[in-house]
């Protein structure tokens, strides 16, 4: 079963404030660098970038105004039977992790990493510590995510056609009426979202082997 990996990475990285997230560094390499070489087992990988920052020796596509526009354009360019949708925020690919979504991917032809939420989840009133929610029912949704080509192709066009945006690929998927299996993540997953993860990310950086 050939797998095509499609890594969004053609954000602007706006909450950090350094440029593309994609092309920032830590532990000497690149973001992009960091998920490449998680995923060389690959069959295919394509990039998205965005526009002025392709790069070379690399089966790229120009990234959309949103992720979801970017990973249409992917989508375009992908010819595995199963794709693999991976932010490239999340430098740190666990390969025991991705085994589990390959896994779920053959069995239900839908599959994302999630993680329990580890505190106290409050809804904020008025500034105010408001009500409680049982976190044991809430997970924190990570990518990779996992489909067959064609499930997701499907999303993605009726979406577009509706003028429908969503935040992830398995919302899309689910919003079709497809089942998306949620599978145990890795908290070494986490997304480079705000300054102060290129801290952490740094440490990992450090002690990583996957
Ligand atoms: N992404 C993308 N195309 C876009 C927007 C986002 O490919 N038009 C990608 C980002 O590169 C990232 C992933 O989607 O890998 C998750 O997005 P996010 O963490 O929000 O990254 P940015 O959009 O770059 O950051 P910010 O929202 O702070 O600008
Ligand atoms: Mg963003």
């Amino acid at each position: 079963m050939k797998v095509s990996v499609l890594l969004s990475a053609a954000g602007s990285g706006e909450r950090i404030g350094r440029g593309p997230k994609a092309f920032l560094q830590v532990g000497g390499k690149t973001l992009l660098d960091w998920a490449l070489e998680g995923f060389s087992w690959a069959d295919e990988l394509v990039v998205a970038l965005p526009p002025g920052f392709q790069k070379e020796g690399l089966k790229t596509v120009l990234g959309g105004q949103t992720r979801q526009q970017s990973v249409y354009n992917l989508l375009q360019a992908a010819t595995g039977e199963v794709v693999l949708v991976h932010d490239v925020a999340r430098p740190f690919v666990v390969r025991a992790a991705v085994e589990r979504l390959m896994e779920a991917v053959r069995a239900v032809g839908a599959a994302t990493l999630a993680v329990p939420v580890p505190d106290t989840l409050v809804r904020e009133e008025d500034q105010q510590y408001g009500e409680v929610i049982s976190r044991e029912h809430y997970r924190l949704v990570q990518t990779p995510q996992a489909f067959r080509r064609a499930i997701l192709w499907q999303a993605h066009q009726q979406a577009r056609a509706q003028g429908i945006e969503f935040t992830d690929d398995a919302q899309l998927v689910q919003w079709l009426g497809h089942p998306v299996a949620l599978v145990e993540g890795d908290r070494r997953m986490f997304k480079v979202t705000y300054p102060e993860d290129l801290a952490l990310a740094e440490g990992l950086a450090q002690v990583w082997s996957s």
